[in-house]
């Protein structure tokens, strides 16, 4: 018996790093899975990697995509139990340096895909219990880093919106759990990327140097201890995996 038995996931930005981990994971727990992303050729072989797994392309942006994706988990899988609001990315610059066609991009991909992605989908998700919303924000949502004023700024909103929603389904008696995890220095593209970019002295690379680098899996199990009935009383809030680097 698998902890995901019977249950579709919906994961974006699922072509890599965390999010092919957690469909992964997902799938090893017998869920089926839809991943999106915009990476077509990445997505299309993680979801090959798995028995019932289909991989859509969608730019978390674009709002009428978000309704023929879910029609389409829908169609294929026959219900939606769970939504990973996970593809991001990161433009480095602090408050003088940002540009703001990059300060957009980011609040548009991750804030306003979140926004997207529960409003899309949250109609159609299981209403029995089953149904859980995960929200990937950060440690850069929790504490200052200058380098990263926009990313910050989303991954705060995201935690903000989160409690929203969660308190909304309560309200409304939807049965349907909405919390976000906050992850911090994980082995992943983006953090090569941010290795890559920054000087070694920036203190965001301090931190993640000090408190050691986590693995994909270390956000994937969490993914889906909230997704599956382990996560049944957790709703509203916001789950840290940073090895203490916002003690
Ligand atoms: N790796 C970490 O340490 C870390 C820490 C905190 C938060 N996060 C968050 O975790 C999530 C996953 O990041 P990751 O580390 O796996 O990075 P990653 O770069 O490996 O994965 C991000 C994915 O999002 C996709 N994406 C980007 N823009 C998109 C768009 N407009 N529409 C759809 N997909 C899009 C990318 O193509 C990529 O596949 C992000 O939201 C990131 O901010 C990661």
């Amino acid at each position: 018996m698998g902890k995901m038995d019977g249950k579709v996931a919906l994961i974006t930005g699922g072509a890599s790093g965390l999010g092919a981990e957690d469909a992964r994971t997902l799938a090893r727990e017998g869920a089926k899975v839809v991943i999106t992303d915009v990476q077509d050729e990445l997505g299309a072989k993680v979801a090959g990697e798995m028995p019932e797994c289909l991989y859509l392309n969608h730019d978390v942006r674009d709002e009428a995509r978000w309704g023929e994706v879910v029609a389409q988990a829908l169609d294929r899988f026959g219900r939606l139990d769970t939504l990973v609001n996970n593809a991001g990315l990161v433009r480095f610059g602090n408050i003088e340096d940002l540009s703001y066609a990059d300060y957009k991009l980011q609040v548009e991909v991750m804030l306003d895909g979140t926004f997207l992605g529960c409003r899309a989908a949250i109609p159609h998700m299981s209403k029995d219990g089953s149904g859980s919303i995960i929200n990937m924000a950060s440690v850069g949502g929790l504490k200052a880093i200058s380098a990263i004023p926009a990313y910050s700024a989303a991954k705060a909103g995201i935690i903000g919106m989160t409690r929203s929603v969660a308190i909304h389904c309560q309200e409304m008696g939807y049965r349907i759990r909405c919390n976000a995890i906050a992850p911090g220095g994980i082995v992943t593209p983006m953090t090569a990327q941010a290795i890559a970019e920054l000087p070694a002295d920036d203190p965001g690379l301090e931190q993640n140097a000090s408190h050691g680098m986590g693995d994909p899996s270390d956000v994937a199990n969490m993914v889906l201890y909230l997704a599956c009935a382990d996560g049944r009383h957790i709703t509203g809030t916001t789950i840290t995996i940073d090895n203490g680097e916002t003690m």
